[in-house]
């Protein structure tokens, strides 16, 4: 190997120990051959195969089973070494925000104020994971404490629970620059360590909270439209999109939909709704 490949392989290597990952294993069935064993004249595999990973198809498969348009969602094409590893031992969420450090694993780090890592309970039963952070949750290093945050305490509270009862994170840890939507480098980045805060809170189910979020969890471009309020299935856990705050502070009609998306949630969490005051 280069020192180029090599240096290279270390940065990788580097990136999935901050992620925790250890264990890597060498695909025999795609592997190449040791080219000491290759006859003189056959042609030599391309030297790539050694992260090489089979797709899960079984977490993506199942999808079909919650919802018939789930069916039509891509399957991932190539996992991730991430997503072929299996849960890590042992891992708690100061772990990861120990692992994620002062990170500058990209662009994002540069005008962010503060990592917005997530906030609630550690045990919660419902995870709401939105896009990234705002002005207000840069500032104070918390997800959804500006107008949209207050709404979804309100939604929360409607469902009859509290906020610190459940936990709420997003796509990406650091706001990205005029609220804009984030890049796939940056999901992609940034996402292994949510997929790993959702493993360790292992919760009974998650609502994605507008297109980003659910559009990185499903690895899939579909329209948050077309999928809203049906359960799909996330790793194992139901998951559900629906329309995110933001989107209500815009369009206030939108609400009665949400509610009818929340309400099947408090179906699946055994919820009443509070008594009205
Ligand atoms: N919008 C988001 O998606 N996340 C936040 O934390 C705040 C606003």
């Amino acid at each position: 190997m280069n020192s180029e490949s090599r240096a290279r392989v270390e940065a990788w290597l580097q990136y999935f120990n901050d992620l925790n990952i250890s264990s890597f294993y060498l695909d025999r069935f795609s592997a190449p051959t040791a080219p000491e064993n290759i006859p003189p004249g056959e042609p030599r595999p391309k030297p790539d195969t050694i992260f090489a990973v089979k797709t899960p198809a079984k977490d993506f498969n199942s999808l079909a089973q919650a919802a018939p348009l789930a069916a039509a969602l891509p399957v991932v094409k190539s996992a991730s070494l991430f997503e072929s590893s299996n849960r890590i031992e042992n891992d708690t969420l100061e772990r990861i925000r120990e692992d994620i450090g002062d990170c500058k694993r990209c662009k994002l780090c540069e005008q962010r104020t503060n990592i917005v890592f997530g906030s609630g309970s550690g045990k919660a039963e419902l995870v709401f994971i939105g896009e990234g952070p705002g002005h207000d949750e840069d500032v104070q290093g918390l997800p959804f404490v500006g107008r949209a945050g207050k709404l979804l305490t309100q939604m929360i509270e409607a469902m009859g629970l509290r906020r610190d009862e459940v936990y709420i994170c997003n796509v990406v840890k650091c706001r990205p620059p005029q609220n804009r939507a984030p890049e796939p480098d940056e999901v992609e980045t940034c996402s292994p360590f949510l997929f790993r805060q959702l493993a360790v809170i292992h919760p009974k189910a998650i609502v994605c909270l507008g297109a980003t979020a659910f559009q990185s969890l499903m690895a899939s471009k579909l329209s948050i439209s077309r999928l809203r309020g049906q359960w799909l299935d996330f790793r194992g856990t139901p998951m559900l999109a629906t329309y995110h705050p933001a989107y209500l502070l815009r369009n206030p009609n939108a609400k009665g939909e949400v509610w009818d998306d929340l309400k099947k949630v408090m179906a699946h969490l055994g919820l009443k709704p509070p008594a009205r005051r």
